[in-house]
């Protein structure tokens, strides 16, 4: 199996070269090079960064302010400090919600979303609706996922006061027109905020054109560790906003009764923050930028349309979203006739094949599923593939979902 990135992530080699690994939506493998700049750090800076006046300390310091440098250009931020180092997606779309939407949303303003959100984006905004007395709207998909030009002119008005909306879908891997969205929000004087969990790993991103005022990214996604996220925010916003956690470091002043806050970004970084982790995100943003995301989107629309192709071939499997393989990111969720996504993905780990099944944190959207597309059970199987993914292995994965029903003892 070869491919020429494989040779970079330690867990790809010996027997690992056999385990298919197609769980990249869940979280990606990370490559040596993110693992040696994190042991660089330990074995070379290991310090409390921003508090200490020592050697250490300060490099410490510079190592978790480069990697936000890297963060601000991977998205194309104004500044790096429109850049919040969090631990992932859900805690950026946590911050947002409790520090903007509670001190901004008003009673009878809309949230406005899309049934096809992940949980992360939509349980921090039904806390803010409970608590201000807002209303949820929630933008409906035709049954490919996509979201038509009607459906958001008509759904965004002057009610809204945020509209929140994923990039690519974690299920479907349709990719939402936000810059419309923005737009669109923008016109209606609400504010827009996208999930981009499962885009920036796969496809360029640049918040500035998108126009939008928050963006939300995780690190482990894109090959970087587990622990460390990321909270783009218009400065101007952020400047104005809360804090949302408070503590160490992120204080001018405190006396008995009250205290100052730091500008941001430290102002939303309370207490010791996960620089590693943060360097760790540096060199997987430098290890992306090396493969480049003209390589990512080819290969992976290469490895889709092989897949997609395969999969229609087995009468017995249904495959949900769009037919285009370019509207997939990389993400394909499907359904074998009779068997339970559970009973597919352990029956395919047995020949080393690593997929997620269930709701996948999305059960509006497989509830909007069994509506429009006749989808027998709240869940699906989810392939979701990476540039390091290979056409061999997409054969051998087509190959052992079509013994499936077989092997869990069905006739044909
Ligand atoms: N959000 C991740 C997924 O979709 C965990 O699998």
């Amino acid at each position: 199996m070869t491919n020429e990135f494989r040779k970079d992530f330690p867990i790809f080699s010996g027997d690992g070269n056999r385990v298919i690994y197609f769980d990249n939506a869940a979280t990606t493998q990370r490559p040596r090079q993110v693992m040696e700049a994190m042991r660089d750090f330990n074995d070379t800076c290991n310090a409390n960064p921003l508090r200490g006046l020592y050697g250490w300390s300060i490099q410490a310091t510079d190592a978790y302010e480069q990697a936000r440098h890297k963060a601000a250009q991977l998205v194309h931020a104004g500044s790096d400090s429109e850049i919040i180092f969090t631990r992932n997606t859900t805690e950026s779309l946590n911050l947002a919600a409790y520090s903007y939407g509670l001190t901004h949303v008003k009673e009878g303003d809309e949230i406005v979303l899309s049934v096809t959100e992940h949980h992360s984006n939509i349980l921090p905004w039904q806390m803010v609706a409970k608590q201000t007395g807002a209303k949820l709207v929630y933008l409906e998909p035709q049954p490919d996922g996509t979201l038509t030009e009607e459906e958001i002119r008509s759904k965004i008005t002057d009610r809204a006061a945020i509209v929140t909306i994923g990039h690519v879908s974690n299920v479907l891997g349709t990719t939402n027109p936000v810059k419309r969205i923005a737009e669109t929000a923008h016109a209606h004087g609400a504010v827009c905020i996208v999930d981009g969990a499962q885009s920036t790993p796969h496809i360029p991103v640049n918040v500035q054109e998108i126009g939008c005022d928050f963006f939300a990214f995780s690190g482990h996604k894109l090959c970087g560790p587990m622990g460390i996220g990321v909270l783009y925010g218009r400065a101007e916003l952020l400047d104005a906003m809360p804090p949302f956690l408070t503590g160490g470091e992120m204080i001018e002043y405190v006396d008995r009764d009250s205290a100052t806050y730091a500008e941001v970004p430290a102002k939303f970084e309370a207490g010791t923050v996960n620089a590693m982790g943060a360097v760790g995100l540096g060199a997987a943003i430098d290890y992306i930028n090396q493969v480049g995301f003209e390589r990512i989107v080819g290969h992976e629309k290469q490895l889709t349309s092989r897949l997609l192709s395969g999969l229609e071939r087995i009468p017995e499997v249904t495959v949900y979203g769009s037919k285009d393989p370019a509207d997939h990111c990389g993400i394909v969720s499907f359904n074998v006739k009779d068997c339970h996504p559970h009973d597919v993905a352990s029956v395919l780990d047995t020949e080393k094949i690593c997929i997620r099944a269930g709701h996948h944190c999305a059960q509006p959207l497989m509830d909007y599923l069994m509506q429009k597309c006749d989808m027998p059970i709240r869940a699906t199987c989810r392939a979701s593939l990476y540039f390091y993914n290979t056409e061999e292995e997409v054969d051998r994965f087509v190959e052992a979902v079509s013994h499936v029903r077989e092997w869990l003892g069905y006739n044909k």
